[in-house]
């Protein structure tokens, strides 16, 4: 099988539509609310901007994404990528070698292993619920030049103690080591300061890394960012990137989806309601041990006596994709990730997962 399919959540192509059907998908972690009315409501004007080359700089692009997180310093250096993914992978292809905290997103790994990256990895351990291990991760900064980790990370949704994190922080500024912080998922939070984003003002070690892919539904139209006040960083960065490597549906939707606040506060309501009676419900289900709280749009959850394969052959034979995470580096295959969707899919898992007897 194709090794991307397996690493990634979202495939709802191969068992799904190249096969005739339709595939209630709980492995990729979309804002269960789907595309904002202010993107559709716009589209016409979005459309009529496709027949010009975007902006060559993606000035006003730039100063959206600087008004919608309150960037208010110029130190702040924007850098656009195609995804979170591009500026994920250009960021560490700067590095010689890197420290990735695991379980997390594979494409840490699979960028790094493209560069000819050593690794060094940090494991969350399942006997502390996946939190980070700080002292771990600070040993192993001494022989590495970077880290990445994810805020809140995938697959367990655990975010950064920043608190614990400080002395890793002051490391790193220190000794020039590069800090790269996945925060695709922190607008699920719903708390504005759990992000790095004022730190990076202070600390030229930060990256941290954005994209409009989960929280606004709009994986489709590929579009991330990284935030930092190093602009030597920034500079290396883009000199390894295309001309016009953001297109014109993702520039122009920025001006209207980041001001669309309803939108940003009724998701933030809306998935953690269901996020509190999904894990309620799947707290009743026999072969699942645990659910582990989770500050993004998805959870993990360890299973009992069956397997992630098992689970995964048993859901897609009736209609649903679920993320087995017997893939992950740090992982085995008693794990299985789902994402929080609306009520009326989260209520069929239930039932679907209830009718699973083993
Ligand atoms: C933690 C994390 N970061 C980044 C990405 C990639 O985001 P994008 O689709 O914007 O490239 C994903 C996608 O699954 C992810 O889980």
């Amino acid at each position: 099988m194709d090794k991307t399919i397996r690493d990634h959540g979202g495939d709802i192509y191969t068992e799904g539509q190249l096969r005739g059907r339709e595939l209630l998908d709980f492995s990729a972690n979309i804002n269960p609310l789907g595309i904002p009315k202010s993107f559709k409501e716009n589209i016409k004007s979005i459309l009529e901007s496709a027949v010009n080359y975007p902006d060559l700089k993606y000035r006003e692009a730039k100063e959206n994404i600087k008004a919608y997180l309150a960037l208010e310093s110029s130190k702040y250096e924007i850098i656009l990528g195609n995804g979170a993914a591009e500026i994920i992978d250009l960021s560490l292809s700067l590095l010689k070698k890197v420290c990735i905290a695991v379980p997390s997103f594979g494409e840490y790994r699979t960028s790094a292993l493209k560069y000819d990256i050593d690794i060094e990895y940090s494991y969350l351990k399942e006997e502390e619920e996946f939190h980070y291990d700080y002292e771990d991760i600070l040993r192993k900064l001494h022989h590495c030049d970077g880290l990445i980790l994810g805020n809140p990370n995938n697959p367990n949704g655990g975010i950064i103690d920043k608190k614990a994190f400080q002395p890793i922080l002051d490391f790193c500024e220190e000794n020039s080591k590069l800090i790269i912080i996945d925060e695709a998922f922190i607008e699920f939070t719903g708390e504005p300061n759990r992000s790095f984003l004022q730190e990076s003002l202070q600390y030229q070690c930060l990256i941290v890394i954005r994209a409009v892919t989960k929280f606004f539904a709009l994986p489709g139209i590929r579009f991330g960012y990284g935030i930092t006040t190093n602009s030597k960083v920034a500079e290396s960065i883009r000199s390894k990137q295309l001309p016009w490597n953001i297109n014109t549906f993702a520039e122009v939707s920025l001006k209207y989806i980041f001001k669309d606040k309803e939108y940003i506060e009724s998701t933030i309501r809306y998935v953690n309601k269901q996020k509190s009676l999904l894990t309620e419900g799947l707290r009743k289900i026999p072969f699942i041990e645990k659910v582990y709280e989770s500050s993004g749009n998805f959870l993990l959850l360890k299973l009992k006596d069956i397997t992630d394969e098992e689970i995964f052959e048993s859901c897609l034979q009736r209609g649903i994709l679920v993320r087995r995470c017997g893939n992950y580096e740090g992982l085995n295959h008693s794990f299985i990730r789902v994402a929080v969707k609306d009520r009326k899919s989260n209520d069929t898992l239930i039932s679907l997962l209830k009718d699973i007897h083993i």
